[in-house]
């Protein structure tokens, strides 16, 4: 029997370009979405699907993602001391049973190049992949995860990589899947067939868009390491996935249901959406923030 997958790796490492000045100084991961920045959720995400070893790909200006989940004694102890039990308990994603390992990308070769610095770290294991800039909502966001790991286990699959249903004049943005047959049903690994990295405008086999969470066998190590560089320099992880299609590695799409939609902050229509969403469905201000787009709503 296959042991259970304990080990995640979230690359953090891009430039964030095109959310430049915001982050000229700072992480993309690290923009808050609401109360907490984007990594804090990718995290409790993996934690809830109790994956304890998480390996953080970052670079530089990255600095603040490691200082977000180090324990910081001098702050705790002034809480305490102040009896800030609410604040304190905001600060609990630190204890939880996780460890945190660091390793840098040097320079920003690409999403494969950084997901093969972790091969040391995953030694020949199965692991999770989990996009540092995106996240998942829903009531249980670690639910795909579990169910795509599962699916990884009783397929014997190489990858089973999640995908949602876009626009399709916006599928040249994004990593797009082919399948064996047409629809695939929500939360079902379904046989990919084919992956593209961003085709383009008009050229994309389906409207079937990777969604930023992955389920490896160590066989995506060795395709990494046979994917050349695009026209850009960068090894892309589509190109990877793509040969081990080729290399006739049982490899899955697993579509995301409607109410498991995955959000990112690659630029500032996505950022805006995701914190308006976010902020919106906040338990505690939540209420507040709908009042207020409620009073603009007729300027708009
Ligand atoms: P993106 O391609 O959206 O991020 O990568 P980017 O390169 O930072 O964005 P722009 O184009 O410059 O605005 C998605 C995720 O993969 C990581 C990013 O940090 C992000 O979390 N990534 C990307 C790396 O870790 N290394 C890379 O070389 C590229």
């Amino acid at each position: 029997m296959t042991q259970p997958i304990h080990k995640a790796i979230v690359p953090a490492a891009g430039l964030g370009t095109r959310l430049l000045p915001a982050t000229k100084s700072q992480p993309k991961e690290m923009l808050p979405v609401g109360r907490k920045p984007v990594v804090q959720y990718v995290v409790e995400e993996l934690q809830a699907a109790d994956l304890t070893q998480i390996l953080i790909i970052t670079g530089r200006r990255k600095r603040a993602i490691e200082d977000h989940f180090d324990p910081d004694p001098v702050l705790l102890s002034a809480l305490e001391q102040a009896g800030n039990e609410a604040v304190l308990a905001e600060l609990a994603y630190i204890q939880r049973k996780s460890r945190f390992f660091y390793t840098r990308q040097s320079s920003p070769k690409g999403l494969g190049h950084a997901i093969a610095l972790g091969a040391d770290f995953v030694d020949n294991e199965d692991c999770v992949v989990a996009l540092g800039d995106s996240l998942i909502a829903g009531e249980d966001p670690a639910a795909p995860l579990r169910a795509m790991m599962q699916a990884h286990r009783e397929l014997k699959a190489a990858a089973v990589v999640a995908v949602e249903q876009v626009p399709p004049d916006e599928a040249h943005r994004y990593g797009i899947a082919s399948i064996q047959g047409s629809e695939p049903p929500p939360g079902e690994p379904v046989a990919m067939t084919d992956i593209i990295e961003k085709p383009p405008r008009g050229t994309a086999p389906s409207t079937l868009a990777v969604a930023a969470r992955y389920v490896f066998s160590p066989a995506i190590f060795e395709a990494l390491a046979r994917t050349l560089p695009d026209r850009q320099g960068e090894i892309q992880l589509t190109d990877a996935i793509k040969l081990l299609i080729q290399m006739g590695q049982p490899v899955y799409a697993w579509l995301l249901r409607p109410d498991q939609r995955r959000y990112d902050v690659g630029n500032f229509e996505s950022y805006f959406r995701t914190f308006i969403d976010f902020a919106l469905a906040d338990e505690r201000y939540g209420y507040l923030a709908r009042q207020y787009i409620k009073a603009i709503a007729y300027e708009l």
